[in-house]
């Protein structure tokens, strides 16, 4: 699937190539994202503050930090989410597959079918069942038969055999936990690249958080999945790679997060570089 800038000359030259290698990226070392010197400010006030690191592609990573560290403020960096948000400020140099994510000659909804957002509650539409999955196809007007598609985006969501018999029926109908598999479908019907996932079980149930996870596990082979998570084990649990996160207190009393440490999970659970990451993950600060 080529990604679609828009149809500007470059500056000084001919567009250059910005279409992805292949529908989805091949599994191995190498970085889907890359985040260099990310700074983040609303109106003005500084949220986040020059964070680097790279998010391998076909893993899971996990952005762990207290409240206000600004998780949620660096997830909606990597799909643009944050452009929709009035004064919000993106500095530094994000790069998605080796391009500049923020050039302006891409175009931010074609970024976000790329990189499909999962929120902490759960979200459907007041339309039916199918109608949620088939919402983002219909909108970007895919070409794909619209009935497989749903079908193939509820079975991959390990909802299928749940909703097959009720797919006209209101999606408010359903449990919290089918609730958010049915957006974890929704955002997996476009044919993303990334899914990110902000607090996507902090609504549900354990049981609902065991099959998040489980599925989570099994998207990850095709996918790249970013999570945001304040429960320790579940980032323990599911991720290869996690982002440590604290506040900071600047000048004027200003909170702002940084970057503390960022490494494979099992070593930020087991044997963190920096103290302040093990004051975290053991509980002794939160
Ligand atoms: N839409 C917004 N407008 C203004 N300031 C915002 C906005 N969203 C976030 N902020 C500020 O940016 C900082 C980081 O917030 P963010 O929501 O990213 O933190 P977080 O780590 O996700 O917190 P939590 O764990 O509570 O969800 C906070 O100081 C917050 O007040
Ligand atoms: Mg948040």
């Amino acid at each position: 699937m080529a990604w679609k800038v828009k149809e500007e000359p470059a500056p000084g030259g001919a567009a250059p190539d910005v279409t992805p290698q292949g529908e989805h990226a091949p599994t191995g070392a190498q970085n889907i994202f890359e985040l260099q010197a990310v700074s983040v400010r609303y109106s003005g006030n500084l949220a986040v503050k020059e964070v680097g690191f790279g998010v391998p592609t076909n893993r899971i990573t996990a952005l762990i930090g207290a409240s206000g560290c600004g998780k949620s403020t660096l997830l909606r960096c990597l799909n643009r989410m944050n452009d929709l948000i009035p004064g919000a400020r993106v500095e530094g140099t994000i790069t998605y597959k080796g391009q500049d994510l923020y050039s302006p000659r891409v175009d931010p909804v074609q970024v976000r079918k790329r990189i499909g957002m999962v929120f902490q509650k759960p979200n459907p539409f007041p339309k039916s069942i199918f109608d949620n999955v088939a919402f983002g196809p219909r909108v970007l007007g895919m070409k794909e038969d619209i009935n497989l598609l749903v079908e193939n985006a509820l079975r991959r969501a390990s909802l299928w055999d749940e909703v097959k018999d009720r797919l006209k029926d209101s999606a408010l109908g359903m449990s919290g936990g089918q609730q958010q598999r049915l957006c974890i479908a929704r955002a997996i019907a476009t044919e993303p690249d990334v899914i990110l996932m902000d607090e996507p079980c902090s609504a549900l149930d354990p049981i609902s958080t065991a099959r998040i996870e489980d599925l989570m596990n099994e998207l990850k082979d095709r996918y790249t999945i970013v999570i945001v998570t304040h429960n320790m084990q579940q980032a323990a649990r599911v991720s290869d790679k996690t982002a440590y996160f604290s506040v900071e207190v600047g000048d004027n009393d200003r909170r702002y997060g940084r970057l503390i440490e960022y490494d494979d999970t099992e070593r930020i659970f087991t044997n963190p570089s920096d103290q302040r990451t093990e004051d975290y993950v053991t509980g002794k600060v939160g």
